[in-house]
């Protein structure tokens, strides 16, 4: 087989590793006839969506501007131990001011949409009540700002920063009501500019790191009924956000999710291991994106669970199971499975110590994340459409003669990019991509310690400057094409 048939295979980062693999053999140097050829093969369809991600608290900082409420987040970083350095959001990227310098950033790079959240203590302080017109006033600006540039914005209703008032946080059912009544206040707000919302975020994150792992806000270890619990209240409160956007916005407006299924890829692609990837995928993630897609929690997960199982209320699988407009998967690093003998069929592959990792510990670098997940979503539910709704990678970012020539992450997003390309010849529904992240941020637990930005931010003079993957993602934009 020579390097067309594996071309005409879908294989086109196939052939890329194999010239790669066989650097200074002559033979194999890509000619410039193969050189052309691997740019037909590599482009996207005319209207895939190229952008970037951020999130609110994550990027804001502003924290007690405008009549914002106080958040768990703010909490939760201000409590001596949980984060890196004792850092916070106060400050961030200071976007709250700064968002048309961030706009002019996305518009540079001719993307054609941005992934935003809103800060939800920004419009009602205490999570209910009376909104606050300032924090409205705001986002409507924002979003003005961005259309005035040709970017479309997706924006994201809860990316973890809840309004500390709400008694009880997750734990409280109550919680996914005050979500719901938000959401649908927002959406109209909104709706007549934005057509595009995603509910929630990562529902496992918030859920499980903040109640049962305890190293995101509110810090909790719970028992397994109480996390149980609280999940649920999560998917409920998708479902929730979910119908209350649709009652509040027209038919152009289109309503999906941001989750982070744990993904699984089969350990060769064969049919049976294929088969067991899908299986472990869909049982993994039995709480929160299978049920959302199946409007039901599956009986190997109730089983498992027995006791401690979520208390379900009439009607509410069919609310958390309501069909989306389209699917937003956030795709960083996944797992392997390989088909076995057990009941369930499918066995999971420990990694080896050696698998390699960006900065962060947790981000093992698997380029094939993304192209599995969007395969096993379409096999197992068939959505109208799917989108890559974050995907980065945090590295060590050095500032050199004004230069951050960040190598390994234009190396890892052209890998992973490259699979997702294979997904689109395939013809699966997957129709944009946003990068995570159009700038370093709060990251979290680990404050500024970890950079997942193409742009970076010096935060002590907030000035942004584009690293080499910023040039790289506008040249990928610009030719539609893997670069
Ligand atoms: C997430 C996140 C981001 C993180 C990113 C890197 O949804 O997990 O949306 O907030 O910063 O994933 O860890």
């Amino acid at each position: 087989m020579d390097r067309r048939d594996l071309f005409t295979r879908g294989l086109a980062f196939g052939a890329g590793a194999l010239t790669l693999g066989s650097a200074g053999a002559s033979a194999a140097r890509p000619t410039l006839a193969s050189a052309a050829a691997f740019d037909r093969d590599a482009s996207f369809p005319a209207d895939f969506l190229w952008g970037c991600a951020t999130a609110a608290y994550q990027i804001e900082g502003a924290v007690r501007e405008d009549g914002r409420g106080q958040t768990n987040w703010d909490v939760f970083s201000h409590t001596r131990g949980k984060t890196f350095g004792g850092d916070s959001g106060d400050v961030a990227c200071d976007s709250y001011h700064r968002y048309g310098e961030d706009t002019q950033l996305v518009k540079a790079l001719g993307a054609k949409t941005y992934r935003m959240s809103l800060a939800w203590s920004r419009i009602f302080p205490e999570g209910r009540g009376q909104p606050n017109m300032r924090g409205v006033d705001h986002y409507k600006r924002v979003v003005d700002t961005l259309l005035e540039n040709g970017i479309q914005p997706y924006v994201t209703m809860f990316h973890w920063d809840l309004p500390e008032a709400l008694e009880g946080g997750w734990r409280n059912r109550q919680t996914a009501q005050a979500f719901g009544d938000y959401a649908g206040y927002m959406a109209g707000q909104l709706g007549d500019r934005v057509k595009n919302f995603m509910t929630t975020n990562e529902i496992r994150c918030f859920t499980d790191l903040g109640h049962k792992v305890g190293i995101h806000a509110p810090g909790l270890q719970l028992d397994d009924t109480a996390v149980n619990q609280v999940r649920h209240h999560g998917v409920l409160a998708h479902g929730l956000g979910l119908q209350a956007i649709r009652a509040a916005t027209g038919s152009d407006v289109r309503v999906g999710f941001a989750e982070n299924p744990n993904l699984y890829a089969p350990v060769i692609e064969t049919p049976e291991h294929m088969e067991a990837a899908k299986q472990a995928m869909r049982h993994d993630n039995a709480p929160f994106l299978t049920a959302i897609m199946e409007g039901a929690y599956l009986d190997s997960y109730l089983q498992s669970a027995g006791a401690s199982a979520p208390k379900v209320e009439a009607g509410d699988m069919a609310i958390i199971g309501a069909p989306v407009d389209f699917v937003g998967i956030n795709v960083y690093t996944t797992g392997y499975a390989r088909a076995d003998a057990s009941p369930q069929g499918y066995a999971i592959v420990p990694r080896q110590t050696s698998a390699p990792r960006m900065a962060s510990p947790w981000l093992y670098i698997t380029p094939e994340a993304g192209y599995w997940g969007v395969r096993q979503i379409s096999e197992l539910w068939n959505p109208k459409g799917i989108f890559i709704s974050e995907n980065g990678c945090s590295s060590d970012d050095a500032v050199v003669d004004g230069r951050i020539d960040d190598l390994d992450r234009v190396m890892y997003l052209r890998n992973y990019i490259s699979h997702l390309q294979r997904a689109v010849q395939e013809g699966l529904p997957l129709k944009g991509y946003f990068l995570w992240s159009l700038m370093d941020n709060f990251e979290w637990a680990d404050g500024y310690s970890k950079r997942f930005g193409i742009h970076y931010v010096d935060f002590e003079t907030q000035k942004r400057t584009p690293k080499l993957s910023a040039e790289w993602y506008r040249n990928l934009i610009a030719r539609n094409a893997l670069v």
